[in-house]
């Protein structure tokens, strides 16, 4: 009975999205529900924020959506076959969507499904980082993947994650740029990171978690001061508000077609890894836990590694840390 509710909000949520001007008795026939059902999914709809005008007689009509990553704000903005259509889980507060996504995956949950939090309580990063997440400012969510890879090649889900973000910053007029191997910078700060986690043989991954941090409303104030000078956000780089959900919908659209890519013509996520990147042609340092290497960041190669010319030749790099030196 509640999970009929629940939908009956999603299509509802759906069809005011739309645009469609709808009366209450238009609209239970279409749903296929009674109107009083029709009347509880629009109160239902009003007190998570939607800001719907009218009346059954008169027609509902959509003002505004609320500022809220919920399954009934994104789903009608998600094309078909988009991730997210497998299962969406809305989290107002947790302490890592990329936890909260494992245990699901654990329990079978769908490839496709995305758990997306407000605020995170304990957000991390490669190497035990924390990943700040203030609430309502950013983008923490986490994809659950099955793809049929080995785990070597997990790194092409980290790539599809960074390219995502890079095309919804583009698709604004934000200049983003990849930092090898999963940040993405604007202007040399740190706009976005990817925490890609999986369970695997050796053979096949079972379950893969791409999780991704966008700092999309955060305002500079907002950044604690051991990152301030080295972070940015959507909202600082534009000067105004983004619009988080549009932001969300696009970046989930574009990792879908990444993903897709990803599978069967990787060669063309690391040619335009290497036209978006940040790190080719720079003098760096690569810290991969005690190991330190310098060189220049001559290419990528064709499973994504880093190519480094160094003082004793060329080498390859498949993780670690950059550092401009
Ligand atoms: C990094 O900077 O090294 C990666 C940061 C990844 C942060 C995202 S936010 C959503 C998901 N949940 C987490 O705990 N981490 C990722």
């Amino acid at each position: 009975m509640e999970q009929e509710g629940r939908n009956t909000a999603l299509k509802l949520a759906g069809m005011l999205f739309r645009g469609d001007t709808l009366s209450g008795e238009r609209l239970a026939e279409v749903l296929g529900v009674s109107r009083a059902a029709v009347h509880k999914a629009v109160e239902g709809l009003r007190k998570k924020g939607f800001d719907i005008q009218g009346s059954a007689g008169s027609g509902y009509r959509l003002n505004a959506q609320p500022d809220l990553l919920v399954a009934e704000v994104m789903l009608p903005r998600l094309p078909e076959g988009c991730l997210g259509h497998g299962g969406w889980v809305h989290l107002p507060t947790t302490d890592s969507t990329n936890t909260r996504a494992a245990e699901l995956a654990r329990g079978g949950a769908a490839h496709g499904t995305v758990v997306v939090a407000e605020t995170q309580t304990a957000g991390r990063g490669r190497r035990g980082r924390a990943f700040v997440s203030p609430p309502g400012a950013g983008l923490y969510l986490s994809v659950v993947l099955r793809p049929p890879l080995s785990p070597r090649d997990g790194f092409r889900l980290t790539l599809c994650g960074a390219h995502a973000v890079v095309d919804a910053c583009e698709a604004l007029g934000i200049p983003a740029r990849l930092k090898w191997p999963n940040d993405v910078l604007v202007r040399g700060r740190k706009l976005c990171g990817v925490l890609t986690e999986m369970s695997a043989d050796m053979e096949r991954i079972h379950q893969a978690i791409v999780g991704i941090g966008v700092n999309v409303n955060t305002q500079a104030a907002e950044f604690p001061p051991e990152v301030a000078a080295i972070a940015t956000s959507a909202r600082v780089e534009l000067g105004h508000v983004v619009d988080r959900p549009a932001f969300c919908a696009s970046l989930l659209t574009a990792l879908s077609a990444w993903y897709a890519r990803a599978l069967d013509d990787f060669p063309a996520l690391v040619q335009r890894a290497r036209e978006r990147s940040d790190t080719l042609g720079r003098r760096v340092k690569v810290r991969d836990g005690h190991d330190e290497i310098a060189g220049e960041a001559l290419d990528l190669d064709d499973d994504g590694a880093l190519v480094l010319r160094t003082g004793k030749g060329v080498t390859r790099v498949v993780s670690g840390d950059v550092e401009p030196v």
